[in-house]
């Protein structure tokens, strides 16, 4: 499997398997994911997927140094000592001491009156001496935009790696991606395949047919050429080892173009400044 490699030198897998709303315990996904060829695995405090993807992982008797382990602290955990205190959670429930990156998962809390931009400051001011003491191999963010982004790289001594966004056709974010490549952001992209939201439409299973490849494996493959990496979810083997198999076709410029261009569909309804709106 091809790579990524962080600003620091950091190398990803270049496809993940995503853990959100996978079992709290463990039921055989992980071991599933582990045979069909994934050692990057994506979690979060919030996802409740911690405990059973380190025990899954413990009892795989893959090495440590072989997997790439993402976990992120939760719009609750925010600030220095918040911050400091979730990454020893996650490691506890990774059984493991150190992360290959660690996120804040959103740059705002549920109260959006709150103000967001020195939490941020102090939350990412906890990220940066982890990095130092060497308890995580990078560090980033998750659904933040530009000015998310910019407000942080205002204080920050490190500036984040990686920017992990909802993106896949329908919902590119153009904007956020293009900002993150002038600024040395790997953007990673949570729900590459829409959540099956986007898996049925007739224009991308016309271009997916082009390649012989079915819509999922077109989407995590336009991930991958708009520089964005992937972490697809799937709860079987089969459908975990196509959304690996992504790295014997090139998607053409033509049908980049159609895809990139395509009306906005099969958005969450998730934005960092806004309710949940309905999808
Ligand atoms: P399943 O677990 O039955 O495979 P996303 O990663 O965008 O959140 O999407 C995850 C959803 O997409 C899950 O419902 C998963 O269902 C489905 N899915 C994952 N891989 C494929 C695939 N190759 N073909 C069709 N559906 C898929």
């Amino acid at each position: 499997m091809d790579n990524f490699t962080l600003i620091n030198g950091v190398v990803i897998p270049a496809v993940g398997f995503g853990t959100y709303l996978t079992s709290e315990r463990d039921d055989g996904t992980v071991a599933a994911a582990l045979e069909a060829g994934y050692r990057h695995f994506d979690t979060a405090s919030f996802y409740g997927t911690e405990q059973a993807l380190g025990d899954a992982l413990q009892s795989s008797h893959v090495p440590r140094s072989e997997l790439f382990l993402t976990s992120k602290l939760w719009k609750t955990e925010m600030g220095y000592d918040g911050a400091l205190a979730a990454f020893e959670r996650s490691l506890q429930k990774l059984h493991t001491d150190y992360l290959d990156l660690y996120l804040i998962h959103w740059p705002r809390t549920d109260d959006l009156s709150a103000e967001w931009r020195q939490l941020d400051h102090d939350t990412w001011r906890a990220l940066e001496d982890l990095y130092r003491a060497g308890r995580v191999r990078a560090i980033g963010v998750s659904n933040f935009l530009p000015h998310h982004l910019r407000n942080l790289m205002e204080s920050a001594d490190i500036m984040p790696m990686v920017n992990q966004i909802e993106f896949h056709p329908g919902y590119p974010q153009t904007y956020t991606v293009e900002f993150c490549r002038k600024n040395n952001i790997l953007p990673e992209a949570w729900s590459p395949l829409g959540r099956q939201r986007v898996l049925q439409d007739a224009r991308l299973a016309e271009i997916a047919a082009n390649y012989h490849k079915s819509v999922a494996q077109l989407c995590v493959r336009f991930a991958l050429q708009c520089g964005v990496l992937p972490l697809p979810k799937s709860s079987s083997p089969e459908r975990m080892a196509a959304n690996l198999d992504v790295f014997d076709f090139c998607i053409s410029d033509e049908d980049m173009d159609r895809i990139l261009t395509l009306p906005q569909f099969g958005w969450s309804g998730l934005h960092p400044d806004y309710p949940k709106a309905d999808s």
